[in-house]
């Protein structure tokens, strides 16, 4: 008997995925044994085709221990097909293999010459484009007259199929310019909401693949979609603006037929399509949904409607080379949270509080109303002080509100809102006559369908609040692409998930998801190399940018547009994915070639008619220092005292110049590191090269011969220390301005944006780390711990968004970027962090000085499930540690390492040296 299985199997990230759009999908497993000590020594897979059993790829055991990302390497694979795998393993324990594990997985339409499917579009609502301007959302100009005349219903499709024998496979591919539900028969073809998702539309729009097998019947069917505006004609991004992608709607799909005869049949989007106005008066993502439950057309989803009465559609010759299949999670109803209070009364409305701050919308039950009863729901994330309502979001879509009107149904109605989701903590209710109870009024959580991948929980409860906040950020941001924030803006800003992505790794498995988004980010990249400072990029945003100026005019921004190095790197250390590094390799390169050219042929403003020498020369034409930038975004000091609109442009002014060639330097320093990856050994040098000559210049420009430099803030100085820009001998005096920057300013950060995921490593790696804990316990703003005492349940985008008193700022609740500090949580204070990429290797060494007495942490790595619990008294600490199959330990405390195999592990430390520290409560 083998003592040992495989299991966990993934193909791409994924347990058996449908509608794969990837030539060469690779396989992950993990080993499963009570064993300790065990190592997978080979293994054997097989891939077949499902139906006729043929073997395509395998027959042969290959002496490895590696069980992630296997790429397929057999003959090449069809679309809409199915194939079945199968892995076993030999181990470290004997000449035995495991028992066979088995996995299947689904191939989508690979070429755009698969489509039979054409693209059509319903009789349109002509709507009015609404453009704005960065400028006009600055000087807070809003539209003239009410917004809300100027949305548009939701369109109906339905087409009608005939099938000839039963049905043994039935695939649907489906995707829309704007957001569709798809029905068969009057049923959901799934419960995933808002697809296709948030792309870069024009160059890839993602199609969604869904077993309908199930619904299908003898004889008539209906395939009927419900269209709404969505991300491509809808409000969204930074000015609200609409129609960003185009303003008519319109949809495509395919329905791939296996009968159990062995006859297949396609049905595809053409001209027998009908098409009318759908009983949504409105729906918009931002400014919410007006929904006529009087105005629903019975069965019109369904066979044996008459639908003769309904309008053409309009067959598009489109190209369609844009379409992709979906990679990943789509986005779904996640969770569903009871109100934790209900206040207010009929004449005001009702105020439901959710108890924390989440995207996605509310489903309400209704006792039986009056026909015609208008109710109406608004979101906010924060009341004022007294407990009344107050508004934090400023734009367009401030209203954030959802209206129902009532059919007069005997038992009541129901309504959630299909096509729009609001960030919220607080909802009023109007047009109820009496407060809903706790069952009949629900937050539903929306947001990418991603498993859960760690928790950590500590002897604090302000510290596991911090991380619950920043875990509920996460899931708010995480839908379709990572945004800022779910309500004002939802715009996919690069240097927002460059800051926060190795956190999100800690939560939850995101590989796919970013991997997904890069692909949006590299379609949006300029062909000079620009890397967008957000993406999806819309055409509006393309020439917006023209005639923009200042902050507005920003195309690519240092420690925005770097995400295209940092994200893949990230999901490389924490999940072994090598060919994320290979997808973005050209990107990277045009983005640093950028740099290199822009250097060349610009000075500093204050330069340009400076005489310089040969040297200066030299160095001012390899160093990334002009252009606009946000720099070291809201970094704290530099926000007081003015209005805000006027403020943020403060710390552009004094960072951009100095923080540009850093994160120039940190992208070469990765891209070595990546070459050598991909083995490309001799590129990987010729980086090396251009890093250090670069690395000079910026020493001869910026550092001072004590150790300080140019712009004196803290968070220059954490990225100089961070990217290794300061000279060896001088950094132990530069690491103490730093420190002595921190403790002037009452043991508070001033980190903005981009310095700030660094501070506390910088602060411990230079011999800082009691400053590091004094920061990270400070309860005075800026600091994480203030957020937490005043009432803080997401990460806020400013520090101060809640002030003492309680009064509320008109700035975003969920912000996930100074989340960055998750990170530090799993990998100093649980003390887990990868050696080798994918943690099949990791060092184990926690901060017994921060001032906890116990911690418990885990990790749900590809080599299966990494556990810490340590837990301390004055002279000694006890770690429990569990190590996965086929990955190891090492522990690293006090300068002694020890090296652990897979298995249980209980140590005892002595701790004489490390004092119990330094707490909140001792703190001054
Ligand atoms: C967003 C940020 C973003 C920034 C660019 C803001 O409006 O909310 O999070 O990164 O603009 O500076």
């Amino acid at each position: 008997m083998a003592e040992h299985s495989c299991t966990r199997l993934r193909v791409e990230y994924l347990e058996s995925p449908l509608g794969l759009g990837v030539s060469a999908p690779r396989f992950s497993w993990r080993m499963d044994t009570t064993e300790p000590g065990v190592v997978q020594t080979g293994y054997e897979i097989e891939v077949r085709e499902a139906s006729s059993g043929l073997l395509l790829w395998g027959k042969e055991r290959r002496d490895t221990g590696a069980s992630v990302h296997i790429v397929y390497g057999g003959a090449p694979l069809s679309s809409n097909s199915v194939y079945d795998w199968r892995v076993r393993t030999w181990s470290s324990l004997g000449d035995e293999p495991s028992e066979w594990s088995g996995g299947r997985f689904e191939t989508g339409l690979l070429q755009a010459s698969d489509w039979q499917a054409r693209w059509v579009e319903p009789v349109q609502v002509p709507t009015t484009v609404e453009r704005w301007s960065l400028f006009d959302w600055v000087m807070g100009r809003q539209p003239d007259g009410s917004i809300i005349d100027r949305l548009r219903p939701t369109q109906l499709l339905r087409q009608r199929f005939v099938l000839e024998a039963p049905v043994l496979r039935a695939r649907l591919y489906a995707t829309a310019r704007g957001i569709y539900e798809a029905q068969v028969n009057g049923m959901p073809a799934d419960d995933q909401v808002l697809a296709p998702g948030f792309d870069s539309y024009e160059q890839r729009t993602s199609v969604q693949c869904y077993d309908i097998t199930a619904a299908l019947r003898a004889g008539e069917n209906i395939l009927a979609l419900t269209l709404a505006d969505g991300w491509w004609a809808g409000r969204i991004g930074l000015t609200g603006s609409s129609a960003q992608w185009g303003d008519s709607t319109a949809a495509i799909w395919q329905l791939e037929i296996d009968y159990t005869n062995g006859d297949h049949a396609v049905f595809a989007s053409d001209d027998t399509v009908r098409s009318a106005v759908g009983p949504h008066e409105y729906a918009d993502l931002f400014i919410g949904e007006r929904f006529d439950r009087r105005a629903i057309i019975e069965g019109w989803s369904a066979p044996g409607f008459d639908d003769s009465e309904w309008s053409a559609v309009t067959v598009l010759g489109d190209d369609l080379s844009m379409l992709a299949s979906f990679y990943g999670e789509p986005v779904r109803r996640v969770a569903d949270l009871q109100p934790i209070d209900v206040s207010g009364n009929q004449d005001s409305g009702f105020i439901v509080d959710f108890g924390q701050v989440i995207t996605g919308r509310v489903r309400l039950v209704m006792p039986q109303l009056p026909a015609g009863t208008m109710v109406s729901l608004e979101h906010t994330e924060v009341l004022d002080p007294q407990g009344a309502w107050f508004v934090n979001i400023e734009g367009i879509n401030k209203e954030q509100t959802d209206v129902y009107i009532a059919a007069g149904l005997p038992g009541g109605e129901v309504y959630e809102p299909s096509f729009t989701f609001h960030g919220f903590r607080y909802v009023r209710i109007t047009g109820l006559t009496a407060a809903p109870t706790n069952e009949n009024v629900r937050g539903i959580v929306l947001g990418s369908d991603l498993e859960t991948a760690g928790s950590i929980h500590t002897s604090d409860a302000r510290l596991n609040k911090l991380h619950q906040n920043a875990v509920w950020s996460q899931r708010g941001n995480f839908l379709s692409i990572p945004t800022d924030c779910p309500q004002r803006e939802r715009a996919g800003w690069s240097g927002d998930i460059q800051v926060f992505a190795p956190s999100a790794t800690n939560n939850a498995h995101v590989a796919s998801f970013l991997t997904r988004w890069l692909h949006n980010l590299r379609a949006d990249q300029l062909p000079d190399g620009r890397v967008p400072i957000y993406s999806p990029r819309s055409p509006f945003d393309r020439t917006q940018a023209q005639t923009g100026e200042g902050l507005g005019a920003i195309v690519a921004a240092a420690g925005w547009s770097d995400a295209i190095v940092i994200v893949p790197w990230v999901l490389y250390e924490r999940y072994a994915d090598q060919r994320v590094l290979e997808e973005n390799y050209e990107a990277m390169l045009a983005w640093v070639d950028y740099q290199a050219r822009t250097a060349a042929s610009e000075v500093p403003a204050e330069l340009e008619d400076a005489s310089l020498n040969e040297q200066r020369r030299k160095n001012q034409a390899l160093l990334y220092n002009t252009g606009d930038h946000f720099g070291d975004w809201l970094a704290p000091s530099t926000l007081l005292d003015r209005p805000f609109h006027e403020a943020i442009g403060i710390a552009p002014q004094l960072t951009s110049e100095i923080i540009a060639p850093m994160f120039q330097i940190r992208s070469l320093q990765l891209l070595g590191h990546i070459a050598r990856v991909l083995g490309r050994p001799s590129e990987a040098d010729a980086f090396d090269v251009r890093r250090s000559n670069i690395r000079a210049a910026f020493i001869d420009e910026y550092v001072k011969s004590d150790g300080r430099l140019t712009c004196d803030l803290q968070g220059p100085y954490v990225l100089a220390l961070a990217f290794d820009v300061i000279p060896n001998e001088l950094r132990a005096s530069t690491a103490a301005h730093l420190a002595r920057l921190i403790s002037e300013n009452g043991n508070r950060l001033d980190t903005g944006f981009v310095s700030v995921p660094y501070l506390l490593d910088v602060l411990h790696d230079a011999g800082y780390s009691e400053l590091a804990t004094r920061v990270l316990w400070q309860s005075e703003s800026p600091s994480w711990l203030y957020e937490v005492d005043h009432g803080a349940t997401t990460m806020w985008e400013s520090w101060d968004a809640v002030a003492a008193d309680g009064t509320a700022r008109t700035v975003s609740m969920n912000h996930y970027a100074f989340g960055c500090v998750d990170d530090w949580l799993f990998r100093r204070v649980a003390g887990v962090e990868p050696v080798l990429p994918g943690y099949r290797e990791f060092s184990v060494a926690p901060d017994f000085s921060v001032g906890l007495q116990d911690v418990q942490a885990h990790i749900d790595s590809l080599y299966g499930l990494i556990e810490i619990a340590w837990s301390r008294n004055e002279s000694t600490a006890t770690l429990e540690l569990t190590v996965p199959p086929n990955a190891r330990a090492h522990i690293r405390i006090e300068g002694a390492e020890e090296t652990l195999a897979s298995g249980f592990h209980v140590r005892n430390i002595g701790l004489q040296d490390i004092p119990l520290a330094t707490r909140c409560g001792s703190l001054t």
